[in-house]
C-alpha cells in the first residue's frame, strides 16, 4: 500500500466519523427539544396560563333577607378583589333588591341599560331613576321614560341560611 492510499484511506475515516459525530449531535439536539416542548406544554398550562384567566362571575352575600321586606328597594353595596391575569382589582358597585310580603324577592343591577350609569330607587315617585339622561324604570325594571329602551338586569340570586345570595358577573 502506498502512501497516498494510506493518506486517502485516513482522509475517508475521518470523514466517516465526522458524519457520524454531526448525526449524533443532531439527535442529540432533537431528543433535547422534544423534552422541552414536552416539559413546556404541561408547565405552561398549570403556571402561565391561569394568569391569563379572568373571573367571570361570583356569589355575593348581602346578609339577612328578611331585612329587604318592605314597600321600598335597598341599595345592597358590595366590594371585593377580583383577579384578572396578573392583577388583583378592586370591583365595588351595588344592587337594588326587595321583597314582596310573599316572600319573593327581585333583585337588579343599578346599571342604567341606555349608557350604565347607576341608577336611583326614588321612594317619592316609586320608580328607578337614572342621573344621566332622565331614564325611568318601573318597580319591574322596565323602561317608562327616557332613553332606555331595555329592562334593568334582574340578577340570579337565592336564599342560603337566610342570607340573599346575588351572583354578579364581575
Ligand atoms: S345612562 Fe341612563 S338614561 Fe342614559
Amino acid at each position: 500500500m502506498s502512501q497516498s492510499d494510506i493518506l486517502i484511506e485516513g482522509n475517508e475515516r475521518n470523514i466517516r466519523e465526522g458524519v457520524s459525530e454531526r448525526r449524533g449531535f443532531l439527535q442529540f439536539c432533537g431528543l433535547t427539544l422534544c423534552s422541552v416542548a414536552l416539559t413546556a406544554v404541561p408547565l405552561a398550562s398549570y403556571v402561565i396560563w391561569p394568569s391569563f384567566k379572568k373571573e367571570t362571575g361570583r356569589w355575593i352575600d348581602f346578609g339577612t333577607a328578611r331585612e329587604l321586606e318592605g314597600d321600598n328597594f335597598r341599595m345592597l353595596s358590595y366590594e371585593f378583589m377580583v383577579k384578572d391575569g396578573w392583577q388583583i382589582l378592586p370591583q365595588r358597585g351595588f344592587v337594588w333588591a326587595k321583597s314582596n310580603p310573599g316572600g319573593a324577592i327581585k333583585v337588579f343591577s343599578s346599571t342604567c341599560t341606555h349608557l350604565a350609569c347607576n341608577v336611583v330607587w326614588r321612594e317619592d315617585t316609586q320608580v328607578f331613576e337614572c342621573p344621566c339622561h332622565s331614564g325611568r324604570f318601573d318597580p319591574e325594571g322596565r323602561p317608562v321614560a327616557g332613553p332606555p329602551t331595555k329592562p334593568l338586569v334582574r340578577l340570579e340570586h337565592k336564599i342560603q341560611d337566610g342570607n340573599l345570595m346575588v351572583f354578579l358577573n364581575v
